[in-house]
């Protein structure tokens, strides 16, 4: 939390994008006991127990809450489903009439066991940890939505941009008051930090960034803090290149995640002082020790002299290696 305030501390704190997941045995355990992936957002014991798993394994300096971002097209009313070896899987949006049964009355009531969820980790977690709670930002979602499953050019949703603009624009003013308020009663249930993940932020082209990435997280953010003016807030437009300096100047986050794209070095230029968050490519918990180490140094002299939060570029994959987990710790445990 020191960070995120701007200090530099005696190490920097360290957490992992997707540190619940595959890699780890008791998760894939946990979520077998579950069921299906939804039953296991959407049990609050179960949900709480794979978030506090990677803290009790690795000691990690912040916990996020374990969810998704696809409970809110779900929590709207859409269909939407996780199929082993698909991923998500969606009813497309593409009309209308399929928009106007989007139903935001009610949204928190629908995601009351995440609220729950949020309570009983904050009673399992030591005071000094804090909880990161999260939406997806309304594009990457909509990418979802409209695509009905993960698309590799998020044609889809672009499609729908260009030919049916006004339908485009009108889901995502639903979304993005969706986003609010779902983290709004994320902040009522007791997180300490949110992170708005736009995974999706890059495939949009550098003329509509404004329009469909920058205002509305720039919203979102205003609106969460007209209840919540302290909430620290981390932002993740993942791909945008050298348009995320335009970003940090306009966007009040107080955490930029930098993808393994990004060179922290551009921010010095930013018209004001922020964290950042990053960016170590994941695919180095794939390899050998010593191609790690030497990241490992390069990531220190890339991020010296900044208020930094040590992370991923993008979240671990099922093949992460546990013992590369570790290294990464150890290295940066030792690294003041
Ligand atoms: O980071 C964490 O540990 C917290 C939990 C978390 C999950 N998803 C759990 C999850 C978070 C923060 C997310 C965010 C999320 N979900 C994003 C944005 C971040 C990113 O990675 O870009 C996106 C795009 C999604 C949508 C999503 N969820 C997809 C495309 C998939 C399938 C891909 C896959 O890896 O299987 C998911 C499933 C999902 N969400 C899993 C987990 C642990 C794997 C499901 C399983 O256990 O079978």
């Amino acid at each position: 939390m020191r960070t995120i305030r701007g200090a530099q501390c005696d190490r920097p704190p360290i957490w992992l994008m997707r540190q619940a997941g595959r890699y780890l045995p008791e998760y894939r355990a946990t979520r077998a006991e579950a069921g299906s992936f939804l039953d296991l957002c959407f049990s609050p014991k179960l949900a709480t127990e794979v978030t506090l798993q990677p803290i009790r394994r690795f000691g990690f300096d912040a916990a996020i809450l374990f969810s998704d971002i696809l409970i809110i097209p779900w929590a709207l009313g859409q269909d939407v489903r996780f199929e082993q070896g698909v991923g998500p899987v969606l009813e497309p949006i593409a009309s209308e009439a399929e928009l106007a049964a989007l139903d935001l009355n009610g949204i928190e009531d629908r995601l009351e066991s995440v609220g729950e969820a949020i309570e009983l980790i904050n009673a399992g977690l030591g005071a000094d940890i804090p909880l990161i709670g999260f939406i997806g930002a309304p594009w990457t979602l909509m990418t979802y939505m409209i695509g009905g499953r993960s698309t590799p050019d998020q044609g889809p949703a672009k499609k729908l941009l260009l030919e049916q603009p006004d339908l485009f624009f009108a889901m995502l003013e639903i979304v993005e008051e969706a986003c609010a308020r779902v983290l709004r009663m994320q902040i009522k249930a007791g997180v300490d930090v949110v992170k708005i993940f736009d995974s999706w932020a890059g495939s949009v082209p550098m003329s509509l960034r404004q329009k469909i990435v920058f205002d509305p997280i720039k919203r979102i953010i205003e609106n969460v803090r007209t209840d919540a003016p302290q909430i620290p807030v981390i932002a993740f437009p993942r791909g945008i290149g050298a348009s995320y300096l335009k970003f940090a100047n306009e966007v009040p986050a107080d955490v930029l995640a930098l993808d393994q794209g990004m060179d922290p070095s551009l921010f010095d230029h930013a018209n004001r002082k922020v964290a950042l968050q990053g960016n170590m490519d994941p695919m180095f918990l794939l390899g050998s020790e010593a191609a790690l180490a030497d990241e490992l140094v390069r990531q220190r002299d890339l991020f010296a002299g900044r208020s930094h939060i040590v992370n991923l570029g993008h979240g671990i994959t099922p093949e992460g290696k546990i013992e590369r987990v570790e290294q990464m710790i150890a290295f940066w445990r030792n690294a003041a």
